[in-house]
């Protein structure tokens, strides 16, 4: 499914001082189980325990998980040449790797010249001024889902975010609405933690996905009924003016900028397919998170609902409020620091190189895991603790600030000890697109309510693809 890696020469092994071996624990089941298990506490102890560079042995592979953020940057943006996302294929074996079952051969899945090629044809997707057309879509769809809430309502708010991401996403995708048939066929559709995707850690995930289990049974269910959408979507698309703004018709319209050629059936919905998979959950996670972290926080809380009576005196915001909502910014960037809803970034060297004095070999597994390394004492003093005030730019008057204010974007700080969407050639499209629908969503939802935490009740983040609350987030809604 993965275009041809491409061939590279290149080697970062150097002769003098000689690289030594990457340290890290014994034992190849102790890792798998602890990884599948609670990974976060795990991987965060590794590399407190052996540094930036750690080998952990995962059954029949190892994962070199790098923790340092120059060396983020070397793998990501400096020698990203030397590395694939293939992570699944090594020596004669190819499997297809859990995402590829249901995003086929799409951004995310995709490798080499075939992505750098996607790439370019999608990009003018998700500039400035195209996603800024989706504002609206954003305020609207929270504005419809909160009319259902009443006050003192006790509510999942991870369930509501899934809910409301879904259809904010079903109407920027395929300008679908959420009560129509088509949206409730993306909203059951959608496999989450079913079948492949369950399993996505671990190494034998492909033979697993072929058993006929109840949980697979669902997964390609939902896979088959939301492909027969995308399909008969885009038939409609073709059929129209041609005029809609939606991404489906976009992407059905782009053009190689080199051969004119549009993209086959099949990769338009693979990429379809794939944006409405990487840009639901994720999101979903992001604002579960920010509302989990506001409502341990409420001096953090009072200040975003300040920020968004002043700024917006009650209406609705535009992007144009944009700059001005600085807090809300701020604890939307926290949040993603404290919890990344992306787990693991995997990719596998092409060749041997050298990292902080290590040598990783050829096909190893590499993983940068956004937790662990947006908790590196170096750059983030107090690591543990939510405060947004680290991404004020324009500082409140001399001593009115503690010194973590504005740390965040002091010069100084590598660039990549804050990846929540990766970095370099593969960092994520949606990047603008979700920080817009992060802060209206916020703005939009916080004019009107706040949610207080139930007490007693402890978050549990479960880490699998995505970083997400295993129990939900049961909050009680208050009307402002
Ligand atoms: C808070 C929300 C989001 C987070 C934290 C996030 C995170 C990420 C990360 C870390 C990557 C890089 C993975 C890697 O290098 O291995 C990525 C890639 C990607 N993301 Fe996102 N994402 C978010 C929202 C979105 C949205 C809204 C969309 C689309 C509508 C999207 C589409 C993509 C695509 C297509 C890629 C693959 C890009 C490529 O390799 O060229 N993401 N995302």
């Amino acid at each position: 499914m993965t275009a041809p890696q491409e061939g590279t020469s290149m080697t970062q092994v150097s002769t003098a001082p000689a690289a030594t071996a990457v340290p890290g624990p014994t034992g190849r089941l102790r890792g798998l189980l602890a990884m599948s298990g609670s990974p976060l506490d795990y991987v965060t102890g590794l590399r407190d325990q052996y540094g930036p560079v750690v080998r952990i042995p995962l059954g029949w592979r190892e994962l070199y998980m790098i923790n340092d953020a120059d060396a983020v940057h070397e793998v990501l943006v400096t020698s990203h040449r030397n590395f694939t996302k293939d992570v699944m294929s090594v020596g004669r074996g190819k499997w297809a790797a859990p995402l590829e079952v249901i995003l086929g051969n799409g951004l995310v899945t995709s490798d080499g010249t075939f992505h750098r090629k996607q790439r370019r044809l999608i990009q003018p997707l998700f500039h400035h001024e195209r996603i800024a057309g989706y504002g609206s879509a954003f305020t609207n769809l929270s504005e419809e889902i909160q009319s259902g809430w009443k006050d003192g309502d006790r509510l999942d708010l991870h369930v509501e975010m899934t809910e409301l991401t879904l259809a904010i996403v079903a109407r920027t995708l395929f300008d679908v609405s959420l009560d129509s048939d088509e949206a409730r066929t993306i909203r059951t559709g959608v496999p989450r933690h079913e079948g492949p995707l369950r399993w996505d850690s671990l190494p034998f995930a492909h033979h697993l996905a072929k058993l006929p289990l109840p949980g697979n049974k669902r997964f390609y269910e939902g896979r088959d009924n939301l492909d027969a959408i995308v399909y008969r979507l885009m038939a409609e698309r073709r059929q129209g003016d041609g005029q809609g703004v939606d991404l489906l018709s976009l992407l059905i319209a782009a053009r190689d900028a080199d051969t004119g050629e549009p993209m086959e059936d099949v990769q338009v919905r693979d990429e379809a397919i794939t944006l409405l998979m990487a840009g639901h959950e994720t999101m979903a996670s992001t604002l579960t998170w920010a509302y989990h972290l506001l409502g341990s926080h409420p001096e953090a809380r009072e200040r975003m609902h300040e920020e968004i009576d002043e700024v917006l005196g009650g209406r609705l915001p535009t992007v144009e409020d944009l700059p001005r909502l600085v807090w809300t910014d701020a604890v939307l960037s926290e949040a993603m620091r404290l919890y990344p809803p992306v787990m693991g970034l995997a990719r596998r060297p092409l060749d041997d190189f050298e990292v902080c004095g290590h040598r990783v070999p050829k096909d190893s597994f590499v993983g940068i895991i956004p937790w662990v390394v947006h908790r590196d004492p170096r750059w983030w003093p107090q690591p543990e603790l939510f405060a947004p005030q680290r991404w004020l730019e324009n500082l409140p008057p001399a001593g009115t600030a503690d010194e973590l204010t504005g740390h965040a974007v002091r010069p100084g700080r590598p660039r990549l000890a804050y990846l929540p969407f990766g970095g370099g050639p593969r960092q994520c499209i949606g990047n603008s697109f979700s920080r817009m629908e992060g802060v209206m969503v916020l703005a939009t939802l916080g004019r009107l309510w706040e949610f207080e935490p139930v007490p007693g009740f402890a978050v549990d983040p479960l880490a699998r693809i995505t970083i997400r609350p295993r129990h939900g987030l049961p909050v009680s809604a208050r009307r402002r």
